[in-house]
């Protein structure tokens, strides 16, 4: 069944997530979506330094946009911030250093980062990793889940009141078509049971982010939440994470930009706005979170409890 599962997904990937995959659905983009000059409007951008984050960075950049680039690595952060502030003549780029890994300091920072500015308009979840070895973090938790899911949740958490207080607030989760094959499982977050497999994780996680913006845009009316897919970009991310698929998909993958091309749409254009929030988003349209034959959807309570269990372990590591 998990065969059959795959075959159909991959089938889909090659279809509509690929460099064609893009150019195909470009025709029906609209120029106009995207001519919207952002000036005043604060952006904060996770993993901003490489790829799709990068990309999004530019063209955010490019139309007026401050923006907040919060990277793990200084050296590559500045370098990054260099080229940014170069092809766009903008200014008003920040760099700030996290590790999404580390549950505690992603506290900090954003209650740190909540005092010191008095606007948020748009934050992007972008920065995403997926690691093949199990690996557990100061605070004992795995980290492709802490990274991708909890860090997510507890930034998010953190930084929604500051998204309140400004105008037309924004969030945006980059997350994977590779969840499509994923049912939400909040009985194994730290993937104790069974052989663990790093792809399958990343793919749990990102499966988790769709159900987190579908829960916080119920409870955030004032917010504006969508999740999305990027499409198969090429990206350091995927030459590290699988280097078979690179090696053999390489010709046909997106360039950052076409990757991030979503993301900036959400983040921008008036068209993103008027769409109902919580939902998913793949080439600027609003699409189903699952498969056609529907096995991955979950019954509410199971969404609820994941939840609850976010909040909890998010809590327990909250500075007082
Ligand atoms: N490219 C694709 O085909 C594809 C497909 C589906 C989804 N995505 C998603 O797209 C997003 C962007 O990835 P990408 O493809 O653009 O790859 P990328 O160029 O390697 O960018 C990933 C970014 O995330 C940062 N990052 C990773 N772990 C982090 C952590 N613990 N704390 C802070 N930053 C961290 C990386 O920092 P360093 O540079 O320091 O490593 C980098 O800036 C990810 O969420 C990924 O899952 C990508």
């Amino acid at each position: 069944m998990s065969l059959y599962r795959n075959s159909i997904w991959f089938l889909k990937g090659i279809n509509e997530y690929t460099r064609k995959g893009f150019e195909a659905a470009a025709k029906r983009f609209v120029e106009k979506d995207m001519d919207v000059n952002v000036a005043g409007r604060t952006f904060m951008i996770t993993g901003a330094n490489s790829g799709i984050g990068k990309a999004a960075a530019i063209a955010i950049a490019k139309r007026g946009g401050v923006v907040h680039m919060v990277c793990r690595n200084k050296d590559k952060a500045e370098e990054a911030r260099g080229d940014i502030v170069k092809e766009t003549g903008n200014k008003e780029i920040h760099v700030h250093i996290l590790d999404l890994s580390e549950t505690r300091k992603v506290w900090e920072f954003a209650e740190s980062f909540k005092k010191k500015y008095k606007t948020l308009n748009v934050l992007i979840n972008n920065a995403g990793c997926m690691l093949i070895q199990h690996e557990v973090n100061a605070e004992g938790l795995e980290k492709n889940f802490a990274s991708n899911t909890l860090g997510v949740y507890i930034l998010t958490k953190s930084l929604i009141p500051l998204l309140e207080k400004s105008t037309e607030p924004r969030v945006i989760t980059v997350s994977s078509g590779g969840m499509l094959v994923q049912k939400l499982r909040p009985g194994n977050l730290q993937s104790e049971r069974g052989r663990f497999d790093g792809t399958k994780v990343y793919a749990q996680n990102k499966r988790q982010q769709v159900v987190m913006t579908e829960q916080w845009a119920k409870t955030h009316d004032t917010i504006h939440f969508s999740v999305m897919h990027p499409g198969w970009a090429d990206t350091p991310a995927v030459a590290a994470a699988m280097p078979d698929f690179y090696q053999s998909m390489k010709d046909k993958l997106r360039s950052p930009e076409q990757g991030a091309d979503t993301v900036v749409w959400l983040a921008v254009s008036e068209a993103a706005a008027a769409k109902p929030s919580g939902r998913f988003f793949q080439d600027r349209k609003m699409t189903s979170a699952h498969l056609p034959l529907a096995w991955t959807h979950s019954p509410r309570d199971r969404e609820e409890k994941f939840m609850v269990l976010l909040e909890e372990m998010a809590k327990s590591f909250q500075p007082h």
